[in-house]
């Protein structure tokens, strides 16, 4: 298991052909889950078959909460209360297009200076990681955004380095020493924020997530605390996956000509620099798709329910209390169902449509059930943007010459695999766009939720 790593439920889902299975471990069961019906199952079963247990222990690890937001954190039904406090504010309506225009505007302007530059020499990992903070962070944070101060932001990610260290809790105050420093600098950072009251010109979601701790009673440096992890959800999945789909894009030059005509089709004569996401995602069915096998291909999510009390799982399955079910979304995105070329890295397989349509039950990047990721139409939205806009104005090659696959690495409670290693990159504005002007975006009407899960189904 600690070699192979979610790889292991793959070889064990191949050898065994069973719908579940249980691994003995020490002090612990653990229930993988193979079947789609059988996660359906489970997932509608959410307070026997449970995630806040789970959570709450790695909040007290990652957070260093007081004791007296720990015993808030487990009041019975305090997670349903924060699930349908954080829910609303991103989905698709007015909040969510509000978030939205905000950040839309960062990824256009920071392009757009970027095309000033003509030819930049960067890292490409390190470049998106910034080009998807500022953006992501400012609209979540508005105006007084405390990611905006460069140590503020080296601090999340020297925290987000000690992130497996401060979850297994193994002496942390010695292994992960830098990790928490860091998290005490963020916190004081937020801390200024709520109390300078930054958060009131900020997103309906920080506001939704402020409004829901004081109102459990939460101190402002617990608040704060909570607010610096959450740039783990804010951001660990969506700069790797912006990283994959450039990389794939340019890489591949039957790709690239394929995203750019069919972007260059939604542009109108009369503004031939505006970019209508709404059309991006109901038109633009290649960029769609490869957005789409990335998330298939670098997913390494699993979600996991504790088994709070002994339950027949389908009339069938024995699962003793005490146990936690895992239901890694690779053995679903490397199942028979997605056809003979399952392995290959096929940029137009969501373009499939009748009995050759993907199935969506198998598709996880984002999880499911009540722990379904509620940023999922953010993030799209906000990677969508930033590939169109850099793909209609960019060429981007390797300083190498080549583009080399780059070698891939996770931690066990990551969601998404990221390149192992950087690599320099030129960028150069291609040489049509010169002419055009400042780029931008609309959002004709409300962001329409697009096809992500099972459940946008319903
Ligand atoms: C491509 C980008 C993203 C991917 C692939 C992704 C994936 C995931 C996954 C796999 C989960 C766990 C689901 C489960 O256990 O069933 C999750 C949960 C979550 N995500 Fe995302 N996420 C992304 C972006 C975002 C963004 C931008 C935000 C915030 C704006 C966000 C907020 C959250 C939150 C708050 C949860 C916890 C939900 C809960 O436990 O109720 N995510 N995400």
């Amino acid at each position: 298991m600690v070699r192979k790593k979610l790889d292991y439920y793959v070889e064990l889902r191949d050898s065994s052909k069973l719908s579940i299975y249980t691994l003995r471990v020490p002090f612990s069961r653990l229930y993988i889950v193979n079947s789609p019906s059988l996660i359906s199952a489970v997932q509608r079963q959410h307070r026997t078959l449970a995630f806040w247990p789970l959570a709450i222990k790695a909040a007290a690890n990652v957070g260093r909460f007081s004791n007296a937001t720990m015993e808030v954190l487990s009041t019975n039904g305090y997670g349903d209360t924060f699930h349908d406090a954080i829910h609303p504010p991103l989905a698709p309506g007015e909040n969510l297009d509000a978030m939205n225009r905000v950040m839309l505007g960062i990824v256009a302007a920071s392009l757009n200076g970027l095309r000033k530059q003509q030819k930049t020499q960067v890292e490409l990992l390190a470049w998106v990681t910034r080009q998807i903070t500022i953006a992501t962070t400012g609209a979540t944070y508005g105006p007084d955004n405390p990611w905006r101060d460069p140590e503020f932001e080296a601090a999340f990610w020297t925290y987000k380095a000690g992130m497996s260290q401060l979850i297994m809790n193994v002496f942390p105050t010695w292994t992960a020493k830098g990790a928490i420093a860091a998290l005490e600098f963020g916190a004081s950072a937020f801390e200024r924020y709520f109390k300078e009251e930054g958060h009131l010109k900020g997103s309906a979601l920080v506001r939704a997530r402020y409004a829901h701790s004081t109102a459990n009673s939460m101190s402002v440096n617990d608040i704060s605390r909570g607010e610096f992890t959450n740039g783990v959800a804010l951001l660990s999945n969506t700069v790797p996956i912006t990283f994959w789909v450039l990389y794939h894009i340019y890489s591949d030059p039957v790709i690239i000509t394929e995203c750019r005509s069919e972007l260059r089709t939604i542009i109108s004569d009369d503004s031939k620099n505006t970019i209508d996401m709404s059309k991006v995602k109901s038109d633009c069915p290649i960029l769609l798709s490869t957005y789409k096998e990335v998330l298939r291909t670098y997913s390494t999510a699993v979600t996991a329910r504790l088994v709070t009390e002994d339950h027949l799982l389908d009339g069938q399955y024995l699962l003793k209390k005490g146990g936690t079910i895992l239901m890694p979304s690779p053995v679903q995105h490397t199942s028979d169902v997605w056809g003979d070329d399952k392995n290959a890295f096929n940029h137009r397989r969501f373009t499939r449509t009748g009995s050759q349509k993907t199935n969506p039950a198998s598709f996880r990047a984002f999880g499911g059930g009540t722990t379904l990721c509620p940023g999922r139409h953010f993030a799209t939205t906000e990677i969508l943007a930033f590939v169109a806009v850099t793909i209609l104005q960019f060429d981007i090659k390797p300083v190498s010459g080549q583009w080399m696959p780059p070698h891939t690495t996770f931690e066990f409670w990551e969601a998404t695999k990221s390149p192992a290693k950087d690599f320099e990159v030129q960028i150069e504005p291609l040489e049509d766009t010169g002419t055009v002007g400042d780029w931008q975006f609309t959002l004709s009407g409300t962001d329409r939720p697009i096809e992500l899960s099972a459940e946008d189904l319903k």
